[in-house]
């Protein structure tokens, strides 16, 4: 059954579980997804970006979405638009039948350039009303994304040493967070605690230093009620590294979140997490295994099936360790 983020992490909160945000673009994804909610009874959240609605096309989404829900239909299914960059981005999600938004201020609508304080109230304010207007959920952002090790962000400018980012941009502080929820009436907070989109996060294993849980749990103590949200949450796990590289890929040595680091987040508050690179990950390494074990294969499905099944896998490991097994 379609359900707003609002409902979901409502549910997630008063049972102390995360739910995942996993990322979609085809029609493999959704159903390796929706396999492994059922095989262990969660809830889940499907994602597109701007990219994934402009890949797929809108309708082509909105229907799968609907045939998802229709083949299973005990699975509560939140359709979430992933960093939404200005009010006509988040109302055709809407439209399509997206149940929850979200309005990522922390960027100009250009998606590159760190946002002020008042702009990001400002349109997000109005994106939950609208939303508000019509049922759907809001997930605003405070806290530009980005490397505690490098001062590399997701914006442009924080690129290269002399743009980089400061810590101040690039954590989430916890009194402003407090302003910005009373401000925007967003259902769910998306925070900055030095998680970065894409594989290339850390360089080591991360410590305090580089990941910043503490914040999180500092937030969390002055808005004990409100959802928070981490993205850049992929564990870029070596397994899948090593997979990759075994068959012909050239990943350098990299580190994402600890699964019991996002663990310690759903103690702390976090309610949905966003993961994109490991599907991915898991997805292409069985690409590269086919097609390097079988080099006379030609059969898309012979790719896809294996890429399908070790995203199942994944997906159903995270519902697992997150705690959203059992809660459908
Ligand atoms: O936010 C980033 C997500 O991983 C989506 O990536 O914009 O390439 O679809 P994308
Ligand atoms: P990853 O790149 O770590 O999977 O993050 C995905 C994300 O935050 C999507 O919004
Ligand atoms: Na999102
Ligand atoms: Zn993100």
């Amino acid at each position: 059954a379609r359900i707003t983020l609002r409902q979901l992490l409502d549910h997630a909160a008063e049972h102390g579980y995360g739910v995942p945000a996993f990322n979609i673009n085809n029609m493999e994804q959704g159903l390796a997804i929706m396999e492994a909610a059922r095989a262990c009874d969660a809830p889940v959240i499907i994602q597109a970006s701007r990219g994934a609605r402009s890949y797929a096309n809108d309708i082509m989404l909105a229907k799968m979405m609907e045939a998802l829900i229709e083949m299973h239909p005990a699975i509560p299914l939140c359709i979430h638009q992933d960093h939404g960059n200005n009010e006509a981005t988040c109302l055709s999600a809407i439209r399509h039948g997206f149940t929850s938004v979200m309005m990522d201020g922390s960027l100009m609508a250009d998606a590159k350039t760190p946002a002020t304080y008042d702009y990001n109230v400002a349109v997000t304010e109005r994106v939950a009303r609208m939303a508000h207007w019509v049922g759907a959920s809001v997930e605003g952002e405070l806290g530009v994304l980005g490397s505690l090790e490098t001062g590399q962000g997701e914006a442009e400018d924080g690129h290269g040493a002399e743009g980089a980012l400061s810590h101040d941009q690039l954590l989430t502080d916890p009194d402003q967070a407090v302003d910005f929820v009373t401000a925007t009436r967003v259902d769910a907070l998306a925070i900055a605690c030095g998680t970065s989109h894409g594989a290339y996060k850390f360089t080591r294993k991360p410590d305090g230093d580089i990941l910043a849980m503490q914040v999180i749990e500092a937030i969390h103590e002055k808005l004990p009620n409100t959802h928070l949200v981490m993205h850049g949450s992929s564990s870029v796990p070596q397994e899948l590294q090593d997979i990759i590289n075994e068959y012909g890929g050239e990943m350098p040595q990299t580190f994402g979140v600890p699964v019991e680091e996002i663990e310690r987040g759903i103690r702390h508050g976090v309610r949905k997490v966003n993961i994109d690179t490991d599907c991915r990950m898991a997805m292409a390494g069985q690409f590269r295994r086919v097609a390097t074990q079988d080099p006379r294969e030609f059969d898309p499905r012979k790719f896809l099936k294996p890429a399908m099944d070790a995203l199942r896998d994944l997906c159903r490991d995270r519902f697992e360790r997150f705690g959203t097994a059992g809660n459908a």
